[in-house]
C-alpha cells in the first residue's frame, strides 16, 4: 500500500485499518517512508484525530517497531509516568517505594521537554550513574534491586524516536492521539503489566486547561487498557511547583531526603502516595486504600525504599555511599542567593511555567536538543500559593553558575509570583480515572 494513499485517507477523515497503520509505521521505522510523508501523516492525524481502535493500532505498531522486553519475575511489573511539570521528582521517590512493596519497576524515563524537567537529566546529576545501560544490565538491576530508572534505549520503540523528532519540528506534538501512542508505545515496549499515569493540569503543565487534561487522561487510559496494559490515571494540580525546588541536582536531593524521612509532609508526598496506592490496588498487592497507604508509608519509615534507591545507584555505577551524603556526589553551584518580592504580601498565584523557564535560563535545561546542561543550578525554597512573602522570607533561593544568569533568573522569578488576595486552595489530586 502506498504511504501517500494512507495519508490521503487520514487527511479526508477516514478511519485507518490496523494493517494500514502497521504498514505505515513499518515504513517509518525502516526509512522507506520519507520525512515529508511522516510529517504529512502527523499533520493529518493532528487535524482529523484517531478513533480509539486506530490509536490502539498505532500504539501497538510503534511498540512492535523494536524490542519488547519480557520478564519472568516473582512480582508484578509496574510503572508510573507523568506528563511533566515543575518540581515533579515523584518517579525518583515512587520507584523504590513500589519495589519495597514487592513490585518490579523497569522505568524508562525521558529528558526535559519544553519548560519541564526530565527524570533522566536529574539522574545524570549523580556522579557515575549510568542512564544508558544495555538491556542485560537494565534487566539485571530490575531483577536484583527491584527498580531501575534509565533512558530510552535505541532498540525500544524506535518508531517513536523518529516520529517524535519529526513532530517536534512540524508543530504536531500537541495531538492527543500522537502523544498517547508515543508515551504508551515506550511503556509497552518495557513489558509492563500495570501503569499509573499522572496527567498534570495547570499553569506549569502542557495541558493547562482541565478539559484538555481530562481528554488526554481519558485517551491514555482507554488506549492503554485496549492494548492490554492495565492503567489508571490521576489528574493532578500543577498550578504551583510540586516540590519546593526545581533543577536537576536539587530535585535528586529532595528525593533522597524524602526517602530518608527528612522532609515534612507536602503536596509531593501526597501525590507520590496516591500514585503508589493506584498501583498497589491494580496489582492486588493491597485490597484497600488504607492498606496500600500503610504499605507505602512503611516502605519509607522502615528505610527500605531509601536502601533500594541507594542499591539502584550503586548497581548503575554511582557512589556506594550516595544515600548517606547525596550532596557530596553532585555538582554544587557557584552562587546561592535569595530573591525577594518587591512588595510584601500573600502569594495569590504562580506562573509555574515561568519557573521552569528560569531554570532553563540558569542553564539547567536546554534551548536546543544538543545543549549541555548544568546540573547544579536551579531554584530551592520556593514559596507555594498563599504563603507570605516579606523582606525576611524570599520567594526562592537561586542556585546559579554566575552573576549574569542569577540576575536573569531573578527577574523571571519575581514576575512569576503574583502577590494579592488569598486564593482557593486546590487539592493536589483533582480527579481519578479508571478503565
Ligand atoms: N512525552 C512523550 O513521550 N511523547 C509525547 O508525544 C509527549 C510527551
Amino acid at each position: 500500500m502506498l504511504p501517500q494513499e494512507v495519508i490521503r485517507r487520514k487527511r479526508d477523515g477516514n478511519a485507518l485499518s490496523t494493517d494500514e497503520v502497521k504498514e505505515f509505521i513499518s515504513g517509518l521505522t525502516n526509512g522507506s517512508v520519507s520525512e515529508g510523508q511522516v510529517a504529512a501523516f502527523a499533520m493529518a492525524v493532528f487535524f482529523k484525530g484517531m478513533s480509539a481502535d486506530e490509536a490502539v493500532g498505532l500504539t501497538l505498531a510503534m511498540r512492535d517497531s523494536g524490542t519488547v522486553l519480557k520478564w519472568d519475575l516473582p512480582g508484578p511489573i509496574v510503572d508510573k509516568h507523568s506528563t511533566g511539570g515543575i518540581g515533579d521528582n515523584v518517579s525518583l521517590m515512587l520507584a523504590p517505594m513500589l519495589a519495597a512493596c514487592g513490585c518490579f519497576v523497569p522505568m524508562i524515563s525521558g529528558r526535559g521537554l519544553g519548560h519541564t524537567g526530565g527524570t533522566l537529566d536529574k539522574l545524570d546529576s549523580i556522579q557515575g550513574y549510568n542512564t544508558a545501560p544495555d538491556n542485560e544490565l537494565f534487566t539485571k538491576v530490575v531483577r536484583d534491586v527491584g527498580c531501575a530508572i534509565i533512558g530510552q534505549t535505541a532498540d525500544l520503540a524506535p518508531a517513536d524516536k523518529r516520529l517524535y523528532g519529526i513532530r517536534d519540528v512540524t508543530a504536531t506534538v500537541e495531538s492527543v492521539s500522537l502523544i498517547t501512542a508515543s508515551i504508551l508505545s515506550k511503556k509497552l515496549s518495557a513489558g509492563l503489566q500495570y501503569l499509573v499515569m499522572d496527567v498534570k493540569c495547570g499553569s506549569g503543565a502542557f495541558m493547562q486547561r482541565r478539559e484538555d487534561a481530562e481528554t488526554l487522561a481519558y485517551s491514555l487510559v482507554s488506549v492503554a487498557n485496549g492494548a492490554g496494559l492495565k492503567t489508571t490515571a490521576l489528574i493532578t494540580d500543577m498550578d504551583e511547583p510540586l516540590a519546593n525546588c526545581a533543577g536537576n541536582a536539587l530535585e535528586v536531593l529532595h528525593a533522597a531526603r524524602f526517602l530518608k524521612n527528612e522532609l515534612t509532609h507536602s503536596r509531593a508526598h501526597e501525590v507520590t502516595l496516591r500514585l503508589g496506592i493506584e498501583l498497589l490496588l491494580s496489582t492486588g498487592i493491597a485490597g484497600m486504600v488504607a492498606d496500600a497507604r500503610e504499605k507505602l508509608e512503611a516502605s519509607l519509615s522502615s528505610g527500605r525504599a531509601a536502601a533500594i534507591f541507594g542499591d539502584m545507584v550503586v548497581a548503575l555505577g554511582g557512589p556506594t555511599n550516595f544515600m548517606q551524603k547525596p550532596e557530596k556526589h553532585m555538582a554544587t553551584p557557584a552562587i546561592v542567593k535569595p530573591v525577594y518580592a518587591d512588595q510584601r504580601g500573600n502569594i495569590h498565584a504562580i506562573a509555574t511555567r515561568d519557573l521552569g523557564l528560569a531554570v532553563i535560563e540558569l542553564g539547567g535545561g536546554r534551548r536546543r536538543a544538543d545543549d549541555k546542561i548544568n546540573h547544579a543550578v536551579g531554584l530551592s525554597n520556593l514559596l507555594g500559593k498563599n504563603a507570605n512573602a516579606d523582606h525576611h522570607t524570599p520567594l526562592a533561593m537561586i542556585h546559579a553558575a554566575d552573576e549574569a544568569s542569577f540576575v536573569r533568573a531573578e527577574k523571571i522569578v519575581k514576575s512569576a509570583y503574583i502577590i494579592g488576595e488569598v486564593s482557593k486552595e486546590l487539592p493536589p489530586i483533582l480527579e481519578t480515572l479508571t478503565a
